[in-house]
This record gives structure tokens, sequence and C-alpha cells, in this order.
């Protein structure tokens, strides 16, 4: 019995010293995280590195018909496989502002939309106004569905959008020091919480895309998923293309 526990212990030991060996060696081919303190827990993944110049977008000067697609709120069990099934039989790339909660419970959909090429953005976690928190409430909000996504897929998210669009200057150039994201706002948005139908959400997509757009609507509505065969159908036939937030931006033309 005494063995055992001297066995156990010592094997205990060996673990806890081997682990540490491993993650001193891991630590040794990390690059320095970009801004301040190393705040992400999950450690061996990625920090976000930064995207484009700006604090925040709600649209991006472009020279060529790009525009990007962007779902909020989910993902959602029924709607948003449904949404993946329209994007993929167009080929559509978008990007899915995912709100921390909904992440954890749907963690296949979450490992779907990285795995069919789309991108995943910060939501926050409790989808709250960031105006009336604190800069700890907002980062924990932002750090907790950070970790959220990044435990789920693997892939850490590069970009954040405040809920109800609603987020200072200040608040804007801290979380870009400190996280690396910058805000994306919007230049479309047809009001699909407000359930206007079908057609009418299809329509104001369409009459308010232009080149460098930000289109916004929510993959938790099913008349919002209903009306994008059309919608994309339409804005295919006009000559935009659709791409994540992250590669619009990387085609800002700066100067
Ligand atoms: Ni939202």
């Amino acid at each position: 019995m005494c063995c055992l526990a001297a066995l156990l212990l010592t094997t205990g030991c060996q673990t806890a010293t081997s682990l540490k060996k491993k993650s001193k060696k891991a630590a040794a081919v990390n690059t320095e995280p970009p801004h301040g303190e190393n705040w992400n827990e999950a450690g061996s993944v990625s920090l976000p590195t930064s995207v484009g110049t700006r604090n925040s977008y709600s649209s991006v000067n472009v020279s060529l018909p790009f525009i990007a697609l962007t779902f909020d709120d989910g993902p959602h069990p029924v709607n948003t496989p449904r949404l993946l099934d329209i994007l993929k039989e167009r080929n559509v790339k978008a990007t899915f502002y995912v709100v921390a909660t909904n992440a954890k419970a749907h963690p296949e959909i979450m490992r779907r939309i990285i795995a069919e090429g789309h991108e995943i953005g910060n939501h926050t976690v409790t989808h709250g106004d960031l105006t009336k928190m604190s800069n700890d409430q907002v980062r924990k909000e932002l750090r907790d569905s950070h970790t959220a996504i990044v435990s789920t897929t693997g892939v850490a998210p590069r970009t954040m959008r405040p809920p109800y669009g609603a987020i200072t200057s200040s608040q804007k150039s801290w979380i870009r020091n400190e996280f690396g994201y910058p805000a994306i706002l919007w230049s479309v948005d047809p009001e699909d919480w407000k359930r206007p139908g079908s057609s009418v959400v299809a329509s104001r997509l369409v009459s308010g895309a232009k080149p460098g757009g930000i289109l916004l609507v929510h993959d938790i509505h099913a008349p919002t998923i209903d009306a994008m065969p059309s919608a994309i159908d339409q804005l295919l036939a006009k000559g935009l293309q659709f791409v994540t937030v992250t590669q619009l931006i990387a085609m800002e033309n700066k100067g």
C-alpha cells in the first residue's frame, strides 16, 4: 500500500515534470502576444493578428465589387444549418457574429461554419449594451466569448461586433489595442428582426448593397433564412461577390 502510494506519487511527479518540460518547450517557440499581457487562457492557440488599419468599419473602401454578408446572434440549431446549405449551394462565404452561449450549445454547428470556409467573429456572451458596462465587464465579455469560439472551433476570432452597434470611440480604441479586433458595424440593415417578411428583407439587402458594403442580418430568424436564396441570387446577378469580413478589409484601399 505504501509502495503503491509511492509509485503513484513518483508517476505523478514524473508526469508533472514532463508536462512542465513540454510547456517550457512550447513557450520557447511561441512569439510574444501582440497586445499587452497574454490574456488568452487557451494558450496554445494563436492570438488574433491585426486586421486592417481602422478601429471600426461600417463599410470598406474597395475597388472591386465585393461585399460581406454577416449573420448575427446564432448559431441556431435549425436555421443556421439550413442557411449553411443555402450558402454552400452557391459557394458564398459569410461571417457569423455568434453569441458565446449559443456557440457553446452548438459546437458542431460552429465547426461546420469553419469547415465550410466561413468566418466567425466575437459578439460577446450576454449580448448586452457595451456602452453601459465598465471596461472590465467589456473585457470579460470579449475574453470569454473569444475563449468559447477557440474552444469549439480551434480558430481565433479576428473581429468583433458590438451588440446593437453600441460602442464608444474609446472602447473601439482599447479593444483594438488589447484584442486586435476592429469593431465591425454595417452599411445595410434590412431590420430583419422586426420581421418585415422575407421578400422585404431580400429587396432591402439588394437595393442597399454597394461594393465594400457590410450587410447585417440574423440567422436566428427563419424568415431571414427564407430570404437568402433570392437575396443572394439577385446580388450575384448585380455582379457582386461575397467575401468574409477580414477578406473585405484586406482589400481596403489605403491612402
Ligand atoms: Ni446581435
